[in-house]
């Protein structure tokens, strides 16, 4: 049962899809303090707090202050408030009485969600601005209250099959003839790939919609070359628009009155990688049709997927700001600074990039509103992803379009999934991605991955293949690193054959992945699910964090330590674990409930069978999705039978309605 409270008059985000009366009164469970515009409940010692997508820290969210506020930050360490996306949906759950409750904050601003941060029994939300519509979604147990609160925000974002492949990405593959070079060491190397992502340097200068042509010349025949060998180029959007006379893009935005304002009704000048640049007012509908047509360029061309980028919106500086900083400097010029005064002036540079008052000057037009940026601030990603949504349904009519965003708020994932940023090539980062995965599906956002092996700084093998053994499972699984860091193409590394079988092992477990991916969007449930959402009676499975459950049949446990040869896994049921080298080479033992060390070598993957289960393998030797033979399956069993399995097949490209 799901019902809606309301404090003050909150906007409508359109996150929703099902219109629920409000209820009158205030949200039960909770006290309601107007003046400091905020809301608090006690927590018993147990309490279990779920939720929030894609932030920082553990799959039980309690013991730090979450802040909804989309930040264009490199840095996700775990002291860090805010990520790139505001998902404000959390679940309560006292194991002590077997009740849970979800909760969806819709409010598009700045939010505190202070979970046990401030007091260690106290979790309080607390809002710049008091106006928000609540939905307390009551149910019988915690996959129930996912089931409810995903059916009120609508259909999760379906990609094409073949998006399940392996991509292959880098800031910034240069050149045509660089892609080509990538592609043909993946064949050569014998490891699967389906896609290879452009980022922002095939454009010309970084306009969005171009292409240079120089470094990419011919392009829609270069694109087709490469769907001719099975490969899908997915080139990057970014949110700004480079600010050029003669550029169509920014003459129409000017000419039509479609970017940001400020309040004396002057575009913002906000810089971006193309210098100065403006922000489309995607909040605004015809704005966002007229964006959104742009991505027709592109698709002409033969262009089947996209990535939106940079749509918190990242500011480097704005000409505003920049102005008074280089006041502020010239301010100092010939002073003795102290300590008073320094840490001031070294500041002012450092104060340009993503400034909170840089989010105050501009506005949009919003329902026919004018309304302040900030108010609004963690929907700009979602309305720049749904232009590109809706559009492709002009665009590309009857089909499917890979679109995934990085900055989100509930109800993006209608349009698309996401990818969680600049991660690093740190160990403790495939922990998170782990973490970050059930809170992402629990917010409706199931199209989702990390940059496997890391973004900023340098990898090692070991690294990557560690990472890959939870990658293969993640339905977004691409490979990207910034540049200026180690190469990190696959192919790259020594031991090419333990990536080869461990991309190998991927490709077979798709007729699972797929069907289980499908079947959770078509019935609003999870793919990637915390054990304590199997076994809510379990105290010990309420604990863990580092170990999912990837569909109904499988559970996976990754290693994520430097030179681990195996680690404890905890089974709240016996289990039969398959321990891969590759989709071929495999070796199984039934395991009782309890905790286990379980040896993994580095080239192991290791996967847990449940009791009454099936896992559907592809043979393997597919370089590409399209050649994965689902006529031959071999079938893994623990006590269950194939023929109970419903295996989900389609042909992976048509749009579902
Ligand atoms: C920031 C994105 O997060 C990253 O993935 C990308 O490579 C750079 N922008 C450059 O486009």
């Amino acid at each position: 049962m799901i019902t809606r409270y309301r404090i003050g008059t909150p906007f409508d985000m359109e996150s929703v899809v099902v219109q629920l009366p409000v209820h009158d009164g205030a949200l039960p469970g909770w006290e309601t303090d107007a003046q400091n515009k905020c809301l608090t409940r006690t927590l018993a010692k147990s309490d279990i707090v779920y939720g929030l997508g894609e932030s920082v820290r553990g799959i039980n969210k309690r013991g730090w202050l979450y802040t909804s506020n989309n930040s264009d930050d490199p840095h996700h360490e775990e002291t860090k408030h805010s990520l790139y996306a505001s998902q404000n949906f959390v679940i309560v759950f006292s194991p002590d009485t077997k009740i849970a409750f979800g909760l969806y904050v819709d409010a598009p601003g700045k939010i505190n969600f202070d979970i046990a941060y401030t007091d260690p029994d106290v979790f309080s939300i607390s809002f710049e601005d008091f106006d928000a519509d609540l939905y307390l979604v009551e149910a019988g147990s915690l996959k129930e209250i996912v089931r409810e609160f995903r059916g009120l925000i609508g259909r999760s974002y379906i990609p094409p099959k073949w998006a399940f492949g392996l991509g292959q990405s880098r800031w910034s593959y240069m050149t045509a003839d660089e892609v080509r070079e990538v592609a043909d060491s993946y064949d050569e190397a014998g490891i699967p790939l389906d896609m290879i992502y452009l980022d922002i340097d095939y454009m010309e200068r970084y306009k969005d919609f171009t292409v240079n042509e120089e470094a990419f010349p011919d392009f829609e025949a270069f694109v087709k070359e490469m769907k001719d060998r099975g490969i899908h180029l997915v080139p990057i959007i970014d949110a700004g628009v480079k600010i050029e006379e003669g550029y169509p893009v920014y003459e129409e935005g000017i000419e039509k009155g479609y970017f940001c304002k400020k309040e004396n009704g002057e575009e913002l000048v906000a810089a971006v990688w193309p210098g100065t640049a403006h922000f489309p007012d995607f909040l605004n509908e015809d704005a966002r049709r007229w964006f959104g047509d742009w991505y027709g360029f592109l698709t002409e061309k033969g262009i089947d997927g996209f990535w939106n980028d940079m749509n918190e919106p990242a500011i480097f500086y704005t000409a505003d700001h920049l102005k008074e900083v280089f006041e502020g400097i010239r301010s100092f010029e010939g002073k003795n600074m102290d300590l008073r005064t320094f840490f001031g002036f070294k500041g002012l540079v450092a104060s340009l990039e993503n400034n909170p008052e840089d989010y105050r000057r501009f506005y949009h037009d919003f329902h026919g509103q004018k309304v302040r940026h900030d108010k609004v601030h963690n929907l700009f990603g979602y309305y720049m992803t749904r232009a590109a949504g809706e559009a492709f349904t002009r665009l590309r009519p009857g089909k499917r379009t890979l679109m995934f965003s990085r900055s989100s708020y509930i109800g993006m994932h209608r349009y698309g999934g996401v990818w969680t940023g600049d991660n690093q090539s740190w160990w403790s980062h495939i922990l998170l991605n782990l973490r970050q995965l059930p809170a992402l599906n629990m917010c409706g956002f199931m199209y989702s991955g990390a940059d496997l092996g890391g973004f900023g700084q340098d990898c090692t093998e070991d690294l990557v293949l560690r990472w890959l053994s939870l990658g293969i499972f993640t339905p977004l699984m691409r490979d990207h690193a910034a540049m200026g860091t180690r190469r990190q193409e696959l192919y790259r590394f020594k031991n090419t054959e333990a990536f080869r079988n461990i991309v190998g092992l991927r490709y077979a477990l798709i007729p699972y992945l797929y069907s289980e991916f499908m079947k959770a969007v078509l019935k609003n449930d999870m793919l990637f699910l915390p054990l304590s959402f199997e076994f809510p009676d379990d105290e010990r499975a309420l604990t863990v964090e580092d170990q999912l459950y990837v569909g109904e049949s499988i559970m996976i446990a990754p290693v994520y330590e430097q030179n681990a040869r195996g680690r404890y896994v905890y089974l709240p049921e016996r289990m039969k674990l398959l321990r891969f080298r590759s989709a071929s080479d495999f070796d199984e033992e039934i395991l009782e409930k309890g905790d286990h060390y379980v040896p993994a070598d580095l080239n192991e993957v290791l996967v847990f069978l449940r009791p009454g289960h099936v896992l559907p393998l592809a043979a393997s030797g597919a370089r590409r999705v399209d050649e994965i033979n689902e006529q031959d399956l071999t079938w893994f069993t623990f006590e269950g039978r194939p023929e109970e399995y419903e295996l989900y097949t389609d042909d992976g490209i048509s749009a579902i309605n």
